[in-house]
């Protein structure tokens, strides 16, 4: 998982491409690299950290066109040597690469064996090699050599000393894709097309092991067996506007500010006396047909499936399961062509996600896709898809994509109600009210910055946490302890309230504060109950209550108070205040905000 970007042109390829890595930079930032030819000769820079780092130290000649690569490690520690581009040995070839070689030991044996040396860790400088050892004469003849070797998916960017004329790209299940401009002599490769700088490119996606041979003015495609394909040209609207941290100090509270406004673009334009998707190309007849839904999703997006899975059972009354997509892959699962597939994420390229889609399609299952970016492989490979509207989510924990995930996904299950008579005309107009509502309750939780900041600061010298809730405050928690685990760094485990008691109880003592999410009122006497055994132990006590609540101050050493809605509508604002002590507990602690150690924003690897 990584970012791969090239250009050759009549522009500076050294500018266009650092530009486009400060758009890849959400794939990786554990190093970054650029590689290009001057005078016959491979040139590189490259260096571990952040793309600052490579900024700073950037010393090239006048290149002719360029790679480059920004890198979340998977082989190889976070180091200047195992950071892309990777040379072969005769260091004619440099490459870069996203994704995992997964047959890497054995090549790399024989390639040993033959005498091959190697100064990285990394799969990627075997792939390097092997092209070189295929090379004679005909980069893209070596290259398609090389891919039947290859095991695994990944997405590679190839040049070579004697050809500054052109850059060689090949891709298997992991985005790659190239735009061409009509009006310029220029062409770019990129793992994303949102990082290309204009919109007016036409852009072709790489897949099936599929070459692409890019120069200035021409594109060749070839298939495996070297024939030279056409491919479909598309057009994408591509929001070229630079991120803007709008004068918050980070994109993470700058996101959590917006979301008032994000799940009112949620709603909008999708209520009209009923609930309807303008985009969803998925068809009433086969929605209605539907038995059960299998819910797929990664870290947040998993969280949201969770609460859309009770939506849709208290609503809908249709069973769903939620998968961990990582795991879903693997199953053996009992779905149908009368089970729909919602494969829910932010970024649309988690590959985890992506892979456990693939997988369902042998079922025959209508899948619907839940996601923020239009132009993402998920958008592009699902029946139909229900866009979040949030804009760019820039900081790595996500938070209003969250939100709008769980106000698209409440509107999809009030949806599906109708559509298997669940629910009347009029009782999904008193729900879509109350849910418009919500952004009021936001703000309500925005207004109480200082009290949450001034808790937090309590909270953050603290090294372990429980957080638990039930209901569809169970999910909420599991959220909310992920935030503070990956911006803090600090132990958060959620557990469902009534279960603490069987086992994790024994782990609570007066430095192991519990954080109770309470605003589910079909268990709000079993939640305090859950509280009073808790601080029977010991334990400081946060509870996260709705406003008319008066009791749970009696039990909890801090309440912060939320707006009251009905339990399915709960989830929203007390998320909101799972982000902000989050937030406030990692700004406490000193840590990395936006960019989280040992994280990215996109997990392009399995
Ligand atoms: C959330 O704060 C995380 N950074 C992470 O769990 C994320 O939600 C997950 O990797 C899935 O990403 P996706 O929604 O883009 O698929």
């Amino acid at each position: 998982m990584c970012g791969v970007f090239g250009y050759i042109g009549i522009r500076n390829p050294l500018e266009v491409c650092l530009s486009g890595l400060e758009k890849l930079e959400y794939r990786g930032y554990d190093s970054s690299g650029i590689g290009g030819i001057f005078e016959g000769q491979i040139v590189l820079c490259k260096k571990a950290g952040k793309l600052s780092a490579l900024k700073n130290s950037i010393q090239l000649p006048q290149i002719s066109l360029a790679i480059a690569h920004t890198r979340w490690a998977t082989h190889g520690k976070v180091n200047d040597e195992n950071a892309h581009p990777h040379l072969d040995f005769t260091q004619s070839i440099a490459l870069i690469h996203n994704g995992i070689i997964e047959n890497y030991k054995e090549l790399k044996n024989d390639l040993l064996k033959e005498g091959i040396t190697f100064s990285s860790d990394t799969d990627t400088e075997v792939i390097a090699n092997l092209i070189a050892k295929y090379y004679e004469g005909d980069l893209v003849q070596a290259l398609n050599a090389t891919l039947s070797q290859l095991k695994g998916i990944f997405a590679l960017v190839v040049i070579h000393k004697d050809h500054p004329d052109q850059i060689i790209a090949a891709a298997r299940d992991c985005p790659l894709s190239i735009g061409y401009s009509d009006q310029e002599d220029e062409s770019l490769i990129s793992s994303d097309p949102n990082a290309f700088e204009e919109s007016n490119y036409n852009i072709v996606f790489l897949k099936d092991d599929e070459i692409a041979k890019v120069q200035k003015k021409s594109i060749k495609i070839y298939n495996k067996n070297l024939d030279i394909i056409s491919k479909k040209i598309e057009r994408l609207e591509i929001d070229i506007r630079p991120p803007s941290k709008e004068g918050f100090e980070h994109y993470m509270l700058k996101e959590i500010f917006e979301q008032p406004l994000t799940i009112k673009k949620a709603l909008l334009g999708r209520y009209d006396e009923d609930i309807f998707f303008e985009e969803l190309k998925l068809s009433t007849d086969v929605l209605k047909k539907i038995k059960n839904l299998w819910i797929l999703g990664c870290g947040t997006s998993s969280h949201a499936g969770r609460i859309a899975s009770l939506l849709v059972e208290d609503w809908a009354r249709l069973p769903s399961s939620v998968e961990i997509a990582s795991e879903a892959r693997y199953r053996n699962p009992l779905i149908s062509e009368e089970t729909l597939i919602v494969a829910i994420s932010q970024s649309g390229e988690t590959a985890d996600t992506l892979a456990a889609l693939k997988e369902t399609k042998k079922y025959h299952c209508p899948n619907l896709g839940i996601c923020n970016v239009k132009n993402s492989t998920l958008a592009r490979e699902t029946d139909g898809v229900i866009l979040l509207k949030a804009g760019p989510e820039i900081s790595v924990c996500s938070t209003k994509a969250f939100t709008s995930q769980i106000a698209v996904l409440t509107l999809f299950s009030l949806y599906l109600a109708r559509l298997h008579n669940q629910l009347s005309k009029s009782q999904v107009k008193t729900i879509f009210e109350e849910l418009q509502e919500i952004p009021k309750h936001i703000e309500t939780v925005l207004n109480q910055l200082p009290t949450i900041q001034a808790i937090a600061k309590k909270y953050a010298k603290f090294e372990h946490f429980f957080f638990m809730g039930r209901g569809y405050m169970l999910p909420t928690a599991m959220e909310a302890a992920l935030k503070l685990k990956e911006i803090s760094y600090v132990n958060a485990n959620a557990y469902p309230a009534g279960e603490l008691k069987h086992g994790p109880i024994a782990l609570l003592h007066s430095q192991f504060p519990v954080v109770a999410f309470c605003a589910h009122k079909k268990t709000r006497d079993k939640i305090i109950s859950n509280l009073t055994e808790v601080k029977a132990r010991g334990s400081p006590v946060l509870a996260i209550a709705p406003s008319d609540d008066s009791e749970i101050k009696e039990i909890a050493d801090d309440v912060i108070y939320v707006p009251k809605t009905r339990d399915e509508l709960a989830p929203f604002s007390s998320s909101v205040v799972g982000q902000l002590f989050a937030y406030f507990i990692a700004k406490e602690r000193g840590c990395d905000i936006d960019q989280p150690r040992n994280l990215a924003k996109s997990v392009t690897v399995e």
